[in-house]
């Protein structure tokens, strides 16, 4: 493994995201041995700080949020004897000083990480800029949410773009740094079997579901500007549409596969007011149970200011208007307080052409190809065979072909997406990431159907927590003779 050198400068690293997955993340990438001896980290808040206590809290905290079997004390101090910490207040010029003293005599690639609110990515851009700490190598990594809409997004990336090159930036949408999720593009394109088949000629629909447990987690406000729209589906739902629909990339470069990516996004069929009633429902959860346990209502949840129409559920009708696609529709669904966490693809293949055995077996002579993201990572093909006993005659019985990853590959742990993220921003490699431009075909889609939404005035439909959304989205399945796959 070339594990190269680098300095990271981590802006906010005493915020949510550091302390949740990044230095959880960097944990695990030194106990695989990934960060090279001479790597170096700084880590930037405003927070003054006696010397040492940013590494005792950052120790203490990993060691309780660490398995027990997975905590190895060595490692810890390993990572922190690379790390050193500054109080920082970005938005103070003369402060950036410090960063070009810290990369006085080195040429190592720089990675500069914003873990912080996108407001400030341009003032931390022109701080770097006037340190002259920006060269070709260097690297900027940012979190999603790029903007609120179009608009939005394209002034956080026009400040971006000031200082960084688009080979410089690396935008996360965590999704794509799943295991499983990489796994998509193994999966369509080392198997000819299935790419053979996947097209209108053989799938009648596909269906991605994205279900958590959780509510809002005391995150109320920015829930509430955002909404499951903007949280969700706009990053992570149309990122998983893309990698399924998508075209044969050339190569596995970036930009051989961000191209096709982008191609999907275009050809999407923009939901206009006429196809509101069957292409979209959206929901709000009410009180309800989570593991049975009761929960208050969207609108009684802590830090709840006010009526609301903000929706907490999304179910979509999306179609794709190409050759490979046209009459497939790919039903997408996600919501907060669901029964369960998972998230999945269902793709449904065709029935044979022609039908020959009992006819009351008929709705289930199709194969169902099952992509478990997350949890219990796998795939399942649901294949038709004989049942078998002699008074069975050729009565079908449907079974799966079963590739659970952690069983069938011993695997002990898989990696969590910002491991793989980190190391590939080490790397250098932009695949996992999303480009300028995808960004902005989404928001463009996104931001007309909110719009349309928004003009017709109707409010979301409730549903009580702990069920599967409202009931308009089985019927929008239903409708068109469908229902959301059930696992038995
Ligand atoms: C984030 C959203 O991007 O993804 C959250 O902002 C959501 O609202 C989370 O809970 C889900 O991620 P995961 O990895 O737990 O499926």
């Amino acid at each position: 493994i070339n594990n190269t050198v680098f300095d990271l400068v981590l802006f906010g690293a005493l915020g949510d995201l550091a302390q949740r997955k990044l230095w959880p993340a960097l944990y695990q990438l030194e106990r695989a041995g990934l960060l090279a001896a001479e790597s170096r980290i700084l880590a930037l808040a405003r927070e003054e700080m006696e010397p040492g206590a940013f590494a005792t809290r950052t120790a203490k905290r990993l060691e309780a949020q660490l398995d027990a079997s997975d905590l190895d004390r060595n490692t810890v101090q390993a990572l922190l004897g690379k790390v050193e910490y500054q109080a920082f207040d970005f938005s103070e010029a003369e402060r950036y000083s410090v960063l070009k003293q810290w990369r006085e005599q080195r040429s190592v690639p720089l990675i500069v990480y914003m873990a912080t609110q996108p407001s400030i990515y341009g003032l931390i851009g022109e701080g770097l800029h006037e340190a002259q700490c920006i060269v070709a190598d260097t690297r900027v990594v940012v979190e999603k949410p790029i903007g609120h809409d179009l608009r939005s997004s394209r002034e956080i990336n026009d400040q971006l773009a000031r200082y960084f090159n688009e080979s410089q930036i690396f935008r996360i949408d965590h999704y794509l740094g799943k295991e499983t999720v990489q796994n998509l593009i193994a999966l369509r394109f080392a198997n000819n079997l299935f790419a053979a088949q996947w097209n209108q000629n053989h799938i009648s629909h596909v269906e991605i579901t994205v279900a958590e447990r959780v509510g809002i987690e005391g995150r109320w406000g920015y829930f509430d500007e955002a909404g499951q729209m903007r949280d969700m589906v706009q990053n992570h739902l149309l990122q998983l549409l893309c990698l399924i629909a998508m075209d044969p990339p050339s190569d596995l470069s970036a930009d051989s596969i961000r191209d096709e990516k982008v191609k999907i996004l275009k050809t999407l069929r923009a939901i206009t007011p006429d196809l509101m009633a069957t292409h979209l429902v959206r929901g709000q959860y009410t009180a309800g149970t989570s593991d049975g346990n009761p929960v208050p209502g969207y609108l009684e949840e802590e830090g709840a200011v006010r009526e609301s129409c903000t929706e907490t559920f999304v179910a979509i009708k999306a179609e794709i208007e190409n050759w490979r696609w046209v009459g497939v529709p790919f039903y997408l669904r996600t919501g907060k307080r669901l029964p369960e966490k998972v998230s999945q693809i269902i793709i449904h293949f065709k029935p044979a052409p022609h039908y020959i055995f009992d006819p009351d077996q008929k709705h289930l002579a199709h194969n169902k190809l099952i992509i478990r993201l997350q949890p219990d990572e796998g795939i399942s093909l649901e294949v038709l065979t004989k049942d078998q006993g002699l008074d069975k005659g050729m009565r079908l019985r449907q079974g799966p072909l079963q590739l659970n990853f952690s069983k069938a590959f011993d695997t002990a742990r898989i990696p969590d997406a910002y491991e793989r993220l980190l190391w590939e921003v080490i790397k250098g490699n932009q695949y996992l990431f999303v480009r300028r431009d995808e960004v902005e075909f989404a928001w463009r889609w996104v931001d007309r159907l909110i719009a349309d939404w928004e003009s017709s005035g109707e409010a979301p439909r409730r549903y009580v927590a702990g069920t599967w959304g409202p009931v308009a989205s089985i019927a929008m399945m239903a409708r068109d003779g469908r229902s959301w796959y059930e696992e038995d």
